[in-house]
């Protein structure tokens, strides 16, 4: 295993370090070049190291550069599995279309993603909500400064062993209402996952971090009302149905919001649990609401899971949600998410993909 910086890591016994998010490497990567003539070179599996890039690459002027994030989870028995590579590979196309970038097909980014696995395999940590992270990426590398598609392509898939998101582990979380930046407009790159749309995020971050608060509530761009996302995450809370049963609420996907695996898929356990599940705008005033409609609100995503939102700060205040601790809906949806990951339980619908040692 290599750090972020190239230098080789120990970590042995009881006394490893916590592998933090994103932050350690293994030794492998897939690599495919793509040329307009060539299309797709075939896949490589080559040792992880440092991409040789003209200063020129397109995407470090103009930001062609689109990413996915997946994860394999080890089971009791050893084996490993993806969690519904298919719905990352589908998104992929997407965000690529919507940066005028060659399409890569399924079942390639389906088979660089087994490969680093079955290469790494060893990698893969086996503790307590660890897993192995990958993360896919598709950048512009034709040295031009003209501004249009470019014409050479690098796609690649690298791996990282991961515990959990946060440092403070399984815990509520304070979050910033950003009120004067916007993450996605209607029109824009909102539902895409490409690079500018986490640059874009970072100062809004860094306000949410001087200001106590671990992430930023993302709001619509037109009125600055209505909750989109979280950081990097969707939004869901759970609010009071008409017959005082707990309905579970998400925004829908309007177009400027990245659409979830994990969204979808809690989503589809929720209706599973016989939860009353509503996807309809949620305002910011809603949310904060000293009326106690909403009972928890939490934030998903691959990386993190299943975040419980704690309090909100608005320029009004600072709202706690419920009473500020991870609700039981919260909970409850995120252990059955984790039973299907880590094969604790049936996987009814099918998610898990073994990736074969063979
Ligand atoms: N929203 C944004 C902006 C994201 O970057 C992500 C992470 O990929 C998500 C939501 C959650 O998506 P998923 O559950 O597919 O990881
Ligand atoms: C995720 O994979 O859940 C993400 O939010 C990606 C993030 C680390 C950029």
């Amino acid at each position: 295993m290599t750090t972020a910086t190239g230098g080789p890591t120990a970590r042995t016994g009881s006394d490893a370090p916590a592998l933090g998010f994103g932050v350690h490497f293994t030794p492998h990567m897939v690599v495919s070049r793509w040329t307009p003539a060539g299309g797709w070179t075939p896949l490589e599996l080559v040792p992880h190291g440092p991409l040789s890039l003209s200063p020129a690459a397109m995407a470090l002027h103009y930001g062609q550069a689109v990413f996915e994030g997946l994860k394999a989870y080890p089971a009791a028995d050893g084996s490993l599995a993806l969690f519904r590579p298919r719905a990352n590979a589908d998104r992929f196309v997407l965000s690529a279309r919507r940066l005028a970038m060659p399409e890569l097909p399924v079942e390639m980014f389906l088979d660089a993603c087994e490969r680093v696995v079955r290469a790494d395999a060893a990698e893969v940590p086996r503790g307590h909500g660890q897993s192995l992270y990958l993360r896919p990426f598709m950048v512009a590398v034709e040295p031009s400064l003209g501004v249009r598609p470019a014409q050479e392509y690098l796609f690649a898939v690298i791996a990282s062993p991961v515990d959990y998101f946060f440092a403070g582990g399984y815990q509520a979380i304070d979050v910033w209402c950003a009120t004067d930046q916007i993450r996605a407009a209607p029109g824009g790159t909102g539902a895409a996952k490409c690079a500018g749309n986490y640059a874009g995020s970072l100062s809004a971050k860094a306000e949410a971090l001087a200001n106590g608060c671990q992430e930023v509530l993302w709001l619509d761009a037109a009125e600055h009302r209505w909750v989109e996302e979280l950081g990097a995450m969707n939004f869901f809370c759970v609010g009071r149905g008409e017959n005082g049963t707990d309905q579970l609420i998400t925004p829908g996907l309007s177009g400027t919001i990245l659409a979830g695996n994990t969204r979808d898929s809690l989503l589809t356990l929720a209706a599973g649990l016989g939860l009353d599940v509503v996807q309809r705008p949620v305002s910011v005033d809603e949310l904060t609401a000293a009326d106690g409609r909403v009972t928890e609100a939490f934030a998903c995503g691959t990386a993190a899971s299943v975040v419980p939102i704690g309090a909100v700060t608005t320029p009004s205040g600072r709202a706690r949600i419920g009473d500020g601790r991870p609700g039981k809906v919260t909970t409850r949806l995120r252990d059955e998410l984790a039973a299907v990951q880590y094969r604790q339980q049936a996987d009814p619908y099918g998610w898990m993909h073994a990736v074969d040692m063979g």
